[in-house]
Formats: structure tokens, C-alpha cells, sequence
């Protein structure tokens, strides 16, 4: 009986290898194995290889040829997605393992525009080289996120990436100008003209972000770039409770200009972080609830600071500040370091939820009691976003596929009026619940718009939508 899987792959490898050079077309286990695993350690399935294009062109070439096989893709850019959209799932058994392909070759990087404050960014272009290039240039860019060292402009983009300054400048899709993407067909799609204004009917380039790789693979995009703030305060708040820590946000929305993060956690976490980081104590005692503040402006905030906590009626209430970066990345430390110290402890269970800022704090007590009926003896560690109202909800001790606590977790969330994801996506993860935060005839919407843009189920199939074929039918 001949290998014909074995032979098929073999003719797809030297024709990948054809368009992108053999360098670029991993097929040995020990290389793919990193992109088949995800940040969580959570999410993994096996791909037939990886190929990493460089150009655009190059892009379009792979697209064609797997399309044309039917081979599904799965793209990936620094694979610090939270959802398992990055990496393949089980195998389909009429097409086999995905191809996983690896935008870290599209890492060029344009000039600084600075009368425009635009920048034009490959897709492979980490935040951190961004964030670099933009301050080189007396800018700043606007998102900013604890994985900005591997997190890429393509991945931020499909997944409408939040981060610490979305109540300041909004998310991604915010700073998005327009995209060049390459369409399941392998048809180059490109708006990277910077146009500020253009109504020239459906803006592709938004329809793209927040798609997490379901309806193009993008390969480049005009970004928005910001002045830089220069004088940047941080402190943190040991408060008794997050209806204390939602009080502080809302003076300090009211009464600060540069006010630009809020960001809460819990004893249990600061407790987590200090131990696993073997950090001092930032305050001299414990409390129940912290909430990381941001101000960054062109002035000094101190005034508008003193002003706005003379306002502060919260009692039981301790303060650390930094004025200086390093005293400023020290306390963001205690923030920061959640997600690293939850992952070294189990594989969590990650839910990242929003609520209307008005009931985040009855949420916080309800979260709390429904995941300690529904697994007795698992570790809860919440922490967020307190200006959006998105709070991230790990679970650690239910194996890796008991979804028990997330469905209660889910429920509990649309019950109350959130939705299910606040900014990390759908991905693998959570396809099962996508009906609890979108009603049917938007689920429909969706899948006639990834039918029309995707007829063939190339590209991430089982990511956000599941079953996309039977739409055909
Ligand atoms: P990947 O993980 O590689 O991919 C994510 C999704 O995008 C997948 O579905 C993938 O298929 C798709 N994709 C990737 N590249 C492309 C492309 N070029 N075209 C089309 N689709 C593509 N997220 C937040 O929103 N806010 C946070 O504060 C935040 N903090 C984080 C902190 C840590 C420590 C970690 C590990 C993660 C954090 N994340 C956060 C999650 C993650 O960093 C973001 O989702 C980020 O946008 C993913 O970028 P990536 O390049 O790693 O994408
Ligand atoms: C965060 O805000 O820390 C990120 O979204 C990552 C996470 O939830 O672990
Ligand atoms: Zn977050």
C-alpha cells in the first residue's frame, strides 16, 4: 500500500519550499513542535509543517497552493494568544493536519511618519520593536501589554488586542489605519495609504480586526502613532474592595487628563507574585483588593494627582508612587507578573470577561462563590482591566479539558449582562459559548461573511466558528 499522505506531503513540502526557500518549510518534529503548543500549554495539535513566508507575494503563493489542495492553515504570529487560535486543534479527518503558517518573516518595519504620526508595520513586527521605533521618533504607540516582547502587530490586529491603555486610547482596532491581507483565494487586499478620512464604502481593513486569522491573513498595516507623555506617575492602591477600587477610577476619570490605566487584582495574586518573583512587599501590609494607577501627560500630574486623592473617600486605604521609570516598572511589576506566576503554577483555565462597570464588583463575589461550588478546591485568581470592566478570570485545578467551570463562569457572565470575551478572542477556546454573547442572526451574519470571504474552510477552521461547511449546504 503506498504512503500517499506520506508522498502528498512530501510534493507540498519541495512546492512550499519552492516558493519560500527551504529554510522555510519546517517538517521535522523537534522544529515544529514550538508552534504547535500554546502560551498556555492548554491548547496543542499536530500540523503537517510550518512555512514562514516572507513577502506578501509570498504569502499569496502559499495561500494558492494549499487552497488549491484543500489543505487548511493555521497562521500564527508570536503565539502568545490566550484562546488556542494560534495553534492547531485536532486534526480534520477527511483533510488531515493543518499547515502552520508563521508570519515572523513579515518583520519589516517602516519609517515614522511624524506629521502624520503613522507608521507602516510588517505583520511579524513585535510590539516592542514598535513601541521602540515610535519613541525613537518622539511618539508613542497606543497599546500596550505584559507580551510585547513576542506579541505581534498581525496577532494584535486579529485579535483586537486590548492591553493597559484601551480607556485612554481604545483597543487595536483603534490605532488600525488599514491593512494589507491576503484573502483564503491567495487575492492581495491592501489599504496602507494612511488616509484618515475615506468613505469609500466597507472598510475591510475594520472588518479584518477582530477576526482572529478567520477571513485573511494580514501581512502589513498603517498604524496610528500618538504624541509621547513624558511624565508618567504610577501608584498603587491597597483598597478594601473593588467597589473601593471602581471609586478611585471614577475620580480619577473625572478629575486627570493623562489618567491612562487602572488596573486591578486581588490579595491572592499580589500574594502569588511576590512569592514566585520573590518581590519585596510593595506596601507594609496586605489588603483585599489593588488597583495599578497610570498618569502620563506633557506636565507634571502631581497637581492634578494631589487634587483628585484629596477627592478620595475610601477609608482603609494605603499608597506607594513611583515618579521615575524605574520606581514605575517596579510597581508594575506587581501587576504584570499575574499571568507568568498563574501559568507556573498549573495549566489555568483562562476567562477574560467584561461586565458593565456597574456590576463588575457584584460579579467579583459571584465568581467567587460559583467556581468554589463548582470545583471545590480550585484556585480562583482574578485580576483586570478596572476601566473597561474586564476582569480575568483564571482557574487552576480542573484538568485541561473539564470545561465544568467555565461553562458556570460563562453563564454566570451573560446573566449578567457581559460578554464572554473582553478582549483575548474566541479562538478554540470558547466557540461552544459564542451564542451566549452573540444572537443567532449575528452568528448567521458572521458565517455568510466568512462563507463569501472563505468558501473552502481554509483558513483557521475551528477557530470562532465552528462547522463553517454546513453553511454551505
Ligand atoms: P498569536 O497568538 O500568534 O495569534 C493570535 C490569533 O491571531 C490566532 O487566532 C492567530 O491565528 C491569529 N493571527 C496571528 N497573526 C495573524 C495574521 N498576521 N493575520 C491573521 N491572523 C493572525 N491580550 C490582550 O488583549 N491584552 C493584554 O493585556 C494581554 N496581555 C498578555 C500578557 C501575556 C503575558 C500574554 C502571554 C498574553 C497577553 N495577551 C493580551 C494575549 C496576546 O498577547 C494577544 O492576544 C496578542 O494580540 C496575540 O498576538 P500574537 O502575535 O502572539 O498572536
Ligand atoms: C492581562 O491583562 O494580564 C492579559 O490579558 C493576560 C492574561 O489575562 O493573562
Ligand atoms: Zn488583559
Amino acid at each position: 500500500m503506498p504512503d500517499t499522505r506520506g508522498l502528498i506531503d512530501r510534493q507540498l513540502e519541495a512546492d512550499l519550499a519552492a516558493v519560500t526557500g527551504p529554510a522555510h518549510v519546517l517538517v521535522d518534529s523537534d522544529l515544529r513542535r514550538p508552534y504547535e503548543v500554546d502560551w498556555t500549554r492548554r491548547f496543542s495539535g499536530p500540523s503537517r509543517m510550518v512555512v514562514r513566508p516572507g513577502t506578501v507575494a509570498e504569502v499569496s503563493q502559499v495561500i494558492r497552493l494549499l487552497a488549491g489542495r484543500d489543505v487548511p492553515l493555521v497562521l500564527q504570529g508570536g503565539n502568545t494568544g490566550l484562546v488556542g487560535g494560534s495553534v492547531p486543534g485536532q486534526p480534520d479527518p477527511g483533510r488531515g493536519a493543518p499547515v502552520i503558517l508563521s508570519t515572523s518573516r513579515l518583520s519589516g518595519l517602516g519609517p515614522v511618519d511624524s506629521v502624520s504620526a503613522q507608521v507602516t508595520a510588517g505583520a511579524g513586527v513585535t510590539l516592542a520593536r514598535l513601541q521602540a521605533a515610535a519613541h525613537s521618533a518622539g511618539l508613542a504607540f497606543p497599546v500596550d501589554l505584559a507580551a510585547r516582547d513576542s506579541a505581534t502587530v498581525g496577532g494584535m490586529i486579529a485579535t483586537n488586542a486590548g492591553g493597559l491603555h484601551v480607556l485612554r486610547y481604545g483597543p487595536m482596532r483603534a490605532q488600525v489605519l488599514g491593512v494589507e491581507a491576503v484573502l483564503a483565494d491567495g487575492t492581495v487586499i491592501s489599504r496602507l495609504s494612511g488616509l484618515v478620512k475615506d468613505n469609500t464604502g466597507y472598510d475591510l481593513s475594520q472588518l479584518v480586526v477582530g477576526s482572529e486569522g478567520t477571513l485573511a491573513v494580514v501581512t502589513a498595516a498603517r498604524l496610528r502613532l500618538v504624541g509621547e507623555k513624558p511624565q508618567r506617575i504610577v501608584v498603587l492602591f491597597g483598597l478594601p474592595d473593588t467597589t473601593s477600587a471602581l471609586a478611585v477610577v471614577d475620580i480619577f476619570r473625572r478629575k486627570i487628563d493623562g489618567f491612562q490605566a487602572a488596573e486591578l487584582f486581588y490579595d491572592e495574586g499580589m500574594e502569588l507574585v511576590i512569592e514566585h518573583g520573590s518581590l519585596s512587599r510593595p506596601l507594609a501590609d496586605r489588603h483585599p483588593c489593588y488597583l495599578t494607577v497610570e498618569i502620563a501627560s506633557l506636565e507634571d500630574p502631581t497637581p492634578s494627582l494631589m487634587s483628585a486623592l484629596e477627592d478620595l473617600d475610601v477609608p482603609d486605604t494605603a499608597t506607594a508612587v513611583a515618579i521615575d521609570a524605574i520606581g514605575a516598572e517596579r510597581l508594575w511589576a506587581y501587576r504584570e507578573r499575574h499571568t507568568e506566576t498563574v501559568s507556573a503554577l498549573g495549566v489555568p483555565h483562562k476567562l477574560d470577561v467584561t461586565l458593565p462597570v456597574s456590576s463588575l464588583a457584584d460579579f467579583e463575589k459571584e465568581v467567587r462563590r460559583e467556581v468554589a461550588s463548582v470545583h471545590p478546591g480550585a484556585r480562583l485568581i482574578l485580576w483586570g482591566h478596572a476601566g473597561d470592566g474586564n476582569l480575568h478570570v483564571n482557574v487552576i485545578g480542573p484538568a485541561a479539558d473539564d470545561e465544568g467551570v467555565d461553562d458556570a463562569v460563562l453563564h454566570l457572565v451573560a446573566s449578567m449582562h457581559g460578554s464572554i470575551s473582553a478582549e483575548h478572542g474566541i479562538g478554540r477556546a470558547k466557540t461552544r459559548w459564542l451564542h451566549l454573547s452573540r444572537s443567532d442572526s449575528e452568528i448567521a451574519t458572521m458565517r455568510a461573511l466568512k462563507f463569501a470571504l472563505d468558501p473552502g474552510d481554509i483558513l483557521n477552521p475551528g477557530v470562532l466558528l465552528t462547522d463553517q461547511r454546513l453553511t454551505a449546504d
